[in-house]
């Protein structure tokens, strides 16, 4: 171990004791002078004449920065590389940015906060530290104030260090030998290590780039990216409009989609129901019937909704004697085209869907409605 003295340590009974012994150690300036105590003590940083903490300063820049960052970001995507309109907002749209700059802010600044404080100011981790070696730890992590006065320089002094605590009325004195290798692990190396790992990315990152970019133009792939052809959303001289992309052609129908052919609620009269009245196909009916319509029409379908009253509109009463007597078509023009207050089902219900619900819900109106014809028949089942 070698003979160097890295510090001088003194020990003190109470937090008071060390506040006071500090000036007059301090105007000794024998070296630099550190306090360890098991709690924080008011006013021990003023007395050591310790700076204002940057890191205020340093979370602010960078939330600042974040809010930036992110305004750029969203700006660019929505402004200048896809500039497309969402929801009726003009491309480069500030209000709806807010959100995520508030979140990258956040961000930006309390990772700035945790790691500026931890890596760059209190420069942890740090385990190599002469103080972490000393019989005193103990004693400081308990119940005990230090004062140490950490060597600068070869021209340390420890004997006159010494000499200065004890006058200061240390209760314990311990001169702590500099330990024989460096510290390890430091925040140095963590940052270093964290720095290779950036820079090896970015490195990587733009070499990944610059050779997706430059393959395609070496032959033989340039002749992929060179042969005629339409881009998605792409601007093409190829047709007289400019555009790439092409309006389907006029009276296409896409696959499932076939139209119903008729165009009013009164045509539809004529549509005939085509999925047979089977267990299986009312079961599906009420199931969505549940789903869908219950909520505004009532699970007997009669126009009492389990919606509460804050639902404006009236739902028609499906067990009245007008909706009984129309034929299947109308009500399934209803479910589909929607009627004034009432939503089509086009997009949620597919078009057999329809038609389940159509049976269940003339299951509901016999049910609701039954003859003695109906009930003589359920007796003889
Ligand atoms: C959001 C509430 C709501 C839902 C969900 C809803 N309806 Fe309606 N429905 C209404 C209202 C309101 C009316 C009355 C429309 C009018 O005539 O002004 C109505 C009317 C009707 C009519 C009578 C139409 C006419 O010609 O008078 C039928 C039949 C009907 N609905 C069936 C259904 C079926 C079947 C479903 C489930 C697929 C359903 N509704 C889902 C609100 C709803």
């Amino acid at each position: 171990m070698s003979e160097r003295t890295a510090a001088v340590l003194g020990l003190f009974d109470t937090p008071g004791a060390l506040l006071e012994a500090i000036p007059a150690v301090k105007a000794r300036q024998l070296g630099r002078l550190e306090a360890y105590t098991p709690y924080p003590v008011h006013g021990l940083d003023g007395a050591l004449g310790l700076r204002k903490s940057p890191l205020g300063g340093m979370v602010l820049v960078m939330g600042i920065l974040g809010a930036i960052t992110a305004f750029g970001f969203e700006y660019w995507i929505s402004a200048v590389d896809y500039p497309i309109v969402t929801g009726g907002k003009a491309p480069g749209s500030w209000e709806a940015f807010i959100p995520i700059m508030f979140e990258v802010t956040v961000l930006f600044a309390t990772f700035t906060a945790g790691l500026g404080m931890l890596l760059l100011l209190n420069k942890l981790p740090f385990f190599g530290h002469p103080v972490l070696a000393s019989d005193a730890i103990k004693a400081i992590t308990r119940d005990r104030f230090a004062l140490s006065i950490e060597a600068e320089d070869d021209g340390f002094d420890a004997a006159a260090a010494r000499a200065a605590l004890a006058a200061a009325g240390a209760t314990g004195i311990e001169a702590l030998p500099a330990p024989d290798r460096g510290p390890f692990l430091t925040s140095d190396y963590i940052l270093r290590v964290a720095g290779g790992i950036f820079t090896a990315c970015v490195v990587a990152g733009l070499l990944m780039y610059g050779a997706v970019k430059l393959f395609p133009v070496l032959p033989p792939m340039s002749h992929i990216e060179d042969q005629p052809r339409l881009d998605a959303q792409k601007a093409d001289p190829f047709f007289k409009d400019g555009f790439g992309m092409r309006m389907p052609v006029p009276g296409t129908v896409a696959r499932g989609y076939l139209p119903l052919g008729v165009s009013s609620q009164d045509e539809a009269a004529a549509l005939v129901n085509p999925l047979p009245t089977t267990p299986a196909v009312l079961a599906e009916g009420k199931r969505l019937f549940h789903i869908r319509c219950e909520l505004c029409h009532g699970p007997l379908a009669n126009g009492t909704p389990t919606l509460t009253a804050a639902y404006g509109a009236k739902p028609a009463n499906l067990q009245s004697e007008q909706i009984r007597n129309y034929p299947d078509g109308k009500i399934f023009w209803v479910i589909t085209m929607g009627k004034n207050a009432m939503p089509s089902h086009a997009a949620d219900l597919t078009v057999d869907q329809r038609w389940a619900i159509v049976h269940y819900v003339r299951a509901l109106q016999r049910a609701q409605n039954a003859t003695d014809a109906d009930v003589k028949a359920a007796e003889a089942r």
